[in-house]
This record gives structure tokens, sequence and C-alpha cells, in this order.
């Protein structure tokens, strides 16, 4: 085959196509949450691009945006020019968060999108110290790799670079939160006490990436405490969980916080890359032009794709189907896992569902074996690599995700008593 023959000669090591399998599928339609190979097989796609794809294939509102888009014949400026496509995302995205008085910054990653908001702290408080948590996940580039805690993904190629960074403990659950912020407190007195204040508080309101953790609302209130105390900004990364994906439009309302800077990308455009950082008031207006520019930022086609993702999104009130339709799916799953002996843990919150397995060999082969046997497309995840996550388009039918969750119930207790 052509397409595998070009893609294990050229393709960076780095990514993660043949993680799963040397011949993985080869896809050439999408539709709704399925992907069709040339020869018509169709797959159930529960893993969105990595929580992105929100709203599915070839949705009909995205290809007519893009299509509108396109026909201006402008493919791309730059910021240097004002665009009326990134103008209404402007508008869109304030309307969606339901906040008027905002400053917003586009990017194309979420990690570029990370990078902004860390540089924007340490520029606004001239502080360099940023604190983020035990678990969290906020990108592979240098800057948002220093944030990012797994020590495997880290520490190859972060040395001195990171040491601006404090890991501080996340709550596993509730009754985690009060020792939780008290260790919080206390690393951040120390760096004070040391002459090094805190230019940021960085953390994802539900941990994604590492297993769905959370909400904790008590915990992100007082880290809102302790960020305001010390003059520091609290920073929230929606880039996983927001957009709908927890069952609100952004997880940092299950916890009725204000935080300054919020970070979003994947489900923004559900498509084209796309991210942003959404300030509070006009922080974002106090650094000068040209501080912080990036060639493709705010594309607009990619614009035209967020503007219908957002619009889709509250028109077919898409939160209320994740928590009516999706939610009552997965608990059942749950309820249906209890009796697995392999299954430490499930976990989940909205269209997000992590099954934590004993390691990641386990997770590794059950992945395997869904795609193999039953046709359906499921994430790695976990702080190890030990969950296998479900993680569905938010507008899949409740029809569509219960049986593919029951062929993955068959599957696992299959193996379970293999194992
Ligand atoms: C919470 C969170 N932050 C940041 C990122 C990095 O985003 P990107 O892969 O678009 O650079 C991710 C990606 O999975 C994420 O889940």
């Amino acid at each position: 085959m052509k397409e595998l023959y070009l893609t294990k000669k050229f393709e960076s090591t780095a990514v993660n196509t043949f993680r799963l399998s040397d011949t993985p599928p080869i896809f050439v339609r999408g539709e709704g949450p399925w992907l069709f190979t040339e020869d018509n097989q169709k797959y159930l796609d529960l893993v969105c691009g990595s929580a992105t794809t929100n709203l599915g294939h070839n949705h009909p509102s995205q290809k007519f945006a893009i299509s509108e888009a396109l026909k201006s014949g402008i493919f791309h400026t730059g910021t240097r020019l004002i665009s009326p496509l990134r103008s209404e995302l402007y508008s869109s995205l304030s309307h969606f968060l339901g906040l008027e008085d905002i400053s917003i910054h586009l990017a194309n990653s979420g990690s570029e999108a990370i990078e902004t908001a860390i540089k924007l702290s340490r520029f606004l408080s001239g502080n360099e110290r940023i604190i983020a948590f035990e678990g969290g996940y906020h990108g592979r580039t240098l800057g948002a790799l220093s944030v990012t805690h797994s020590e495997k993904i880290r520490l190859p190629f972060i040395g001195k670079i990171g040491d601006f960074v404090s890991f501080s403990q996340y709550p596993r659950d509730n009754t985690e939160v009060d020792m939780c912020l008290e260790k919080c407190e206390r690393q951040l007195n120390h760096y004070v006490k040391h002459d090094q204040p805190i230019a940021a508080i960085l953390v994802e309101p539900i941990q994604g990436v590492s297993g769905v953790w959370g909400p904790y609302p008590a915990f992100l209130q007082g880290l809102e405490e302790i960020a305001k105390k010390n003059k520091s900004l609290l920073i929230v990364d929606e880039i996983w969980s927001g957009m709908g994906r927890s069952g609100k439009n952004f997880s940092y309302q299950y916890s009725n916080i204000s935080p300054d800077l919020i970070v979003i990308g994947k489900g923004l455009s559900a498509s084209l890359p796309l991210s942003a950082v959404i300030a509070k008031g006009d922080l974002l207006k106090r650094w000068g032009a040209g501080s912080h520019t990036s060639t493709f930022q705010g594309n607009p086609i990619a614009c035209a794709a967020a503007c219908a993702t957002i619009k889709e999104i509250k028109d077919t009130d898409l939160v209320t189907h994740v928590n009516e339709i999706i939610e009552p799916c997965f608990s059942k799953f749950k309820k249906d896992l209890r009796n697995i002996t392999t299954v430490k843990d499930v976990r989940f919150v909205g269209a997000q569902c992590a099954i934590t397995f004993d390691n990641s060999d386990l997770a590794n082969q059950i992945q395997n074996d869904t795609m193999e046997k039953a046709k359906i497309l499921t994430y790695g995840g976990g702080m190890n690599g030990e969950c296998v996550m479900v993680l569905p388009p938010i507008n899949i039918s409740g029809k569509i995700l219960s049986t593919a969750l029951t062929q993955l119930l068959e599957l696992i207790s299959e193996m379970s008593n293999h194992n």
C-alpha cells in the first residue's frame, strides 16, 4: 500500500501513527462518528482526533461554513489585516462564554496557546515562576512541556529551561481538596519567601489526558483565592474539556470561578487548527503590537469552522445532549464493568470516559483488539498509559454509543478471562 510505505519511509517517529499497530487502517472518508477505508470498512471513531472533532466528520454546518469561506478566495492573511471571519469569531466566543469584557488572542495549537498564556502572565507580573499540577498535560512545545507533569515525556527534553515551574498536588477525590490547597499555598509561600513570586497558577479544571479527574469545585475556588491573594493569574486549560465536552460549555463553570485566562483549542474549531487565550478585561491589551505574533494565527477558514461549531453547539443544545444522553450511557457502562477484575476504575464526566487497567500493556492490547475485532477506535491515556479512553463526538446518538459500549464491555470481559 502506497500510503503505508510513504508514511513509514518519511514520517517522524515522534508522532503516534504506529503506536498501536504496524498496519493501522487507512481512512479515506468520514461521515458523522464513522470513518471508512477505501474498501468501505466502517470504523466508529471514539477518539475524535484526540477529543477534537466534537461534531463528528463531514458535519454539514462546518462544511457549509468552510465552503462559503473558501468562496472569498482569501485562504490566509495573517493578523496584519482585519478579517471579517476573525472578528465574527471574537463576537461568537464572547457570546458563548457569556462574557463581554474580555480580550482574545488566537493561535494555532493548544501548546501554542499555553505558551501565550505563560508568556503573558510573566510579562504582566514581572515574575517568572508558574505553579502547575501533578498529572497535568499542557502540550509538547518547550514552554508547554515545562508545565506538563509526566517525567517520561518531559525529562528527556527539558533541562534547566523548565526550572521556572513547580508542580503541586492535584486532588484525586474531594477528600483531598483541602490538603492539596494547603500544599499549594505552602509551596507558593516558600517561593515568595525566596524572592520568586508566582506569575500564575495553571490548572486543568478536569484533567483529561491523564484519565478524567475532577471536577473538584472547592479546589478551583481555593486556587482562585490563593492566586488573588498573591496577585498571580489563574489560568485554566480548557483545551481538552472545553467547548461542551465536559457537560458545560467550559469545565471551569462547574466551579463558579472567574479565571484570569481561559485557554482553548481542539473543539474550538472541532476541525482545522485553531486555539485561543481569552483574558478577563484588557489583560491581553497590555502588551505592545508585535509582542507575540505567529504567521498563521486567526486563519480565516479555521475561524469560519469555529463560528459554525459554536453555533451548532448552541442551536442544537449539545451540552444538554452530553448530560442527558451521553453521560447516562457512561454511567451504565461503569455499572456493567464493576465485576470485571482487570478493570481498576472507571471515571467519566460529560463526553469522556477513562477505564483504568493494571498496566499500559493491557490497555494497549484492549485498544488494539477493539480496533481490530470491533472496528471501534479508542484513545490511550492515563498517567502511564494505563487507561482506555472513550471520547465520542458530543453529538453522537445514544444508540450508537450504547451499542459500542456493549461491544467494548464484551471485549474487556473476554480479555479479562484470559488474563
Ligand atoms: C489539556 C491540554 N492542554 C494542552 C494540550 C496541547 O494541545 P495541542 O496538542 O493542540 O498542542 C492538550 C492536548 O491534548 C491538552 O489535552
